[in-house]
């Protein structure tokens, strides 16, 4: 072995330890890159909704607050209907002007599955507005349209459940005023997702908007378990696993039918509060529905007795159930309800709608907008 070869030899060694080396360098590169670039996508950055109002001013107490209220109800901004002007075209025009995250991060929700139904009419920008309210990637929500609505109203709610993936539109339309078609609108939504795993139902009437964040109003679900809520009536797991119908529960006067006949009768009057319909209950409750009721049933109104005690409206103002729609002048208040849901109308008063609007989107996200 000449030197010649010798040097020859540990020049090769120490040229492939280089190249082990530089390989492994460009590959630590190469992973905190990707890492990188993987955070900056999950980076998770709210947007919240345009408003130009000072919304926690308004009646605040102090001198400046009242003035700026006074001011407001004398000229409440309103929409006036005419929703001609709004660009829905594309589905990236949605999402530019409403805030419909695809991922949220872990510890933001309790993973319990809700589908929330609406039945809407009019109005498109209101339904869009209330659905970012209450929108997360986790729940499906789904909208039949009324035979009340009209033509521009229809292209555009269908256009927006082609644009969201968990936004269901059944086919066909569903009269409102009817309650067998409303819960035939139910049945289609369930029907239009076979395979999702719901644990609740919630019912929505139109202008009942989130008050709380998505979050806290799924906890309230969750904490149901295998309980139906119907306005303020809780159906118990008991009471679902041993319905029967023409059974008689010993323990009451009333059969199990007449108390769920008059439940319903009194929620579909009064349409008090949403209503809450576990998983367990949907299959007989449907057939209860299609066997023991007809509208006439419920066209019968001597059962429901509205509870009047206590009732003003500050704002006047009230929906097709006599229900009070809220104004400005409770915006002080009702920001310190712990209701999970509240009414309102944009074409009585855009403005308290959209300072719940921002009321809620700071609640969902305070702890990724500070
Ligand atoms: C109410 O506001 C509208 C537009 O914001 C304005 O055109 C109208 O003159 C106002 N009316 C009153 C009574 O102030
Ligand atoms: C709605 O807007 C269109 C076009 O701008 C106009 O022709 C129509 O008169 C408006 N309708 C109402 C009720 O304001
Ligand atoms: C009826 O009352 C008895 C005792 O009070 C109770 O054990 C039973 O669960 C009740 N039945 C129903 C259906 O609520
Ligand atoms: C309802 O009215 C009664 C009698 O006027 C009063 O005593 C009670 O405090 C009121 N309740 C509420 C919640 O305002
Ligand atoms: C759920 O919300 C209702 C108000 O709608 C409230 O009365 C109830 O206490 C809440 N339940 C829980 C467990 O937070
Ligand atoms: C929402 O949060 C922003 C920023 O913290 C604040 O300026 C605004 O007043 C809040 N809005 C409401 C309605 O609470």
């Amino acid at each position: 072995m000449s030197l010649d070869e010798t040097y020859r030899g540990y020049l090769k060694t120490f040229c492939k330890i280089g190249g082990y080396i530089v390989s492994i360098g460009l590959l630590g590169f190469f992973f905190v890159f990707v890492g990188y670039v993987i955070i900056q996508l999950h980076q998770f950055i709210p947007l919240s909704p345009n408003n130009e109002l000072k919304c926690s001013r308004f009646g605040d107490g102090s001198e400046d607050g009242e003035r700026l209220l006074n001011e407001y109800l004398i000229n409440r901004t309103t929409i006036n209907g005419n929703e001609t002007k709004l660009k829905t075209k594309t589905c990236w025009d949605i999402r530019k002007r409403r805030y419909f995250p695809i991922f949220l991060p872990n510890r933001i929700e309790f993973p319990y599955h809700v589908y929330f139904i609406r039945l809407v009419t009019k109005d498109y920008n209101f339904v869009e507005q209330t659905l970012s309210m209450l929108f997360s990637p986790q729940h499906f929500y789904c909208l039949p349209i009324d035979t009340r609505a009209n033509e521009n109203f229809e292209e555009k709610i269908r256009n927006f459940g082609l644009c969201m993936l968990n936004v269901v539109v059944p086919s066909g339309k569903f009269d409102g005023t009817n309650p067998i078609e409303v819960f035939a609108a139910h049945r289609a939504c369930v029907d239009a997702m076979p395979n999702y795993k719901w644990r609740h139902m919630v019912i929505l009437q139109e202008h009942e908007i989130p008050l709380q964040s998505i979050q806290v109003i799924n906890k309230n679900i969750s904490r149901l378990g295998q309980n139906t809520r119907i306005g303020s009536n809780v159906i118990t797991r008991g009471f679902i696993e041993n319905f029967n119908h023409h059974e008689t529960d010993h323990n009451s006067t009333l059969s199990m039918t007449d108390y769920l006949k008059e439940t319903l009768q009194q929620w579909w009057h009064l349409k008090l509060k949403p209503f809450f319909l576990s998983r367990n209950f949907y299959e007989k409750f449907h057939v209860f529905i299609k066997k023991e009721m007809t509208r006439k049933d419920f066209d019968d109104q001597q059962v429901v007795v509205r509870d009047t005690t206590n009732s003003t409206c500050l704002s006047e103002e009230f929906d097709e159930a006599q229900n009070c729609i809220l104004g400005m002048e409770n915006y002080q208040e009702i920001i310190k309800s712990n209701e999970l849901f509240t009414r309102a109308n944009p074409r009585f008063d855009l403005g308290f709608v959209d300072c719940i609007h921002e009321l809620v989107f700071n609640r969902t996200f305070s702890r990724w907008i500070q």
